[in-house]
């Protein structure tokens, strides 16, 4: 047999939800019930490298997540790998000799070695950056000749929030109306230099792994909050409109006033699930009064918090004067115990960034 190998790499950041995402209406294409947006974060911090690569001598899809073999099975993992598939197109190496038909690719296999440069059990979105950066280094290799949100609605069917990744900046992910989701998709609203001066701080309370997994989280909470529907039909829908206005208008106070409401209003709903659903600690609580104090005092907000479906806060400084402020005030109030720079501040748990 032939014995060429031919490989991509790429690089994708994780994004964080400043209107957030909870709820599916269709759980298996992964259709919200309503938009949501977020901000990529740089990818020196929190990104994951995928490698993948074609070779006749592959017996079978296989891949690795910081080196450890998972299984390729699941649902997701097959969406994608069928929907990238069905849109590869002929590739040509004329200094290695290799010819791929779009025919060879439903037989060739693919190997794909993907590594997250922070914690992946921190509950720190890495299956956005992670289905991403698949769906992304993927598209490469087999010359899929599909825009990025076109990408981007493949990439959700692996993980939802991981649309948001395919653009830097401000994403928003349009929840469509299509029943075959081929309008659930992500559009980038401004990029990475439209708003530079935000400075962004994880703060990890915790790097145990959630207790309640995001899907089953969103499933039990649409069955059984009554304050879910309120949410996603009356709320955000006005808050969408709001926060593109603050994003491009760079608009910092009604920027945190709606980030840190829908924050709230998010984990007010995991409240309202039957059995609740706790993501924050006593940890966050702290952090959320601090901030809250801060910027009353202050009386202009200085500082946004975020939490997602774990009690790491994410604080959105307006400045880098303001993220200097914070990371005192996180300092005085929550000692570190291990080394810290201005993105990832480290609250009580040492073991997170050894
Ligand atoms: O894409 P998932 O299943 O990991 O869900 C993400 C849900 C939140 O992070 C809580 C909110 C969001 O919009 O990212």
């Amino acid at each position: 047999a032939e014995k060429w190998v031919l490989m991509v790499t790429a690089q994708t950041p994780t994004n964080i939800a400043v209107i957030k995402y909870w709820g599916k209406r269709d759980e298996n294409l992964i259709l919200p019930i309503n938009d949501s947006i977020s901000v990529t974060l740089d990818p020196q911090h929190l990104c994951t490298t995928t490698s993948v690569a074609v070779s006749p001598t592959f017996t079978h899809d296989r891949m690795w997540l910081n080196g450890k073999e998972i299984s390729l099975s699941g649902g997701r993992y097959q969406n994608c790998l069928r929907e990238l598939r069905a849109r590869a197109s002929d590739v040509e190496d004329e200094e290695k000799g290799i010819k791929i038909t779009k025919k060879d690719w439903e037989k060739l296999h693919l190997h794909i070695a993907s590594y997250n440069n922070f914690p992946t059990a921190a509950g720190l979105a890495s299956s956005a950056a992670g289905f991403a950066c698949l769906v992304f280094s993927l598209a490469k290799l087999m010359n899929v000749k599909e825009d990025h949100s076109k990408l981007s609605a493949i990439a959700r069917q692996g993980s939802g929030s991981a649309c948001r990744s395919l653009y830097g900046g401000f994403v928003k992910w349009i929840m469509g109306k299509e029943e075959n989701g081929s309008d659930s998709i992500a559009v980038q609203l401004a990029d990475e230099k439209h708003w530079d001066d935000l400075v962004i701080i994880i703060a990890v309370v915790s790097s145990r792994q959630k207790e309640t997994s995001s899907t089953s989280g969103m499933r039990e909470t649409v069955e059984t909050s009554m304050l879910i529907e309120h949410r996603a039909k009356e709320v955000v829908p006005r808050r969408i409109i709001q926060m593109e206005k603050a994003i491009k208008d760079l608009d910092f106070p009604s920027f945190a006033r709606l980030t840190c409401s829908d924050s709230n209003q998010f984990h007010a709903v995991c409240l309202d699930t039957s059995p609740p659903i706790f993501y924050m600690n006593d940890t966050s609580h702290r952090i959320i009064s601090c901030v809250e104090k801060w910027n009353r005092f202050e009386g202009t907000p200085q500082v946004a918090y975020t939490f997602d479906a774990g009690p790491n806060a994410v604080l959105i400084a307006r400045n880098r004067k303001a993220a200097a402020l914070l990371l005192q005030r996180l300092l005085f109030y929550f000692p570190p115990q291990s080394d810290t720079d201005l993105n990832s501040y480290v609250i009580g748990d040492k073991s997170i960034l050894q």
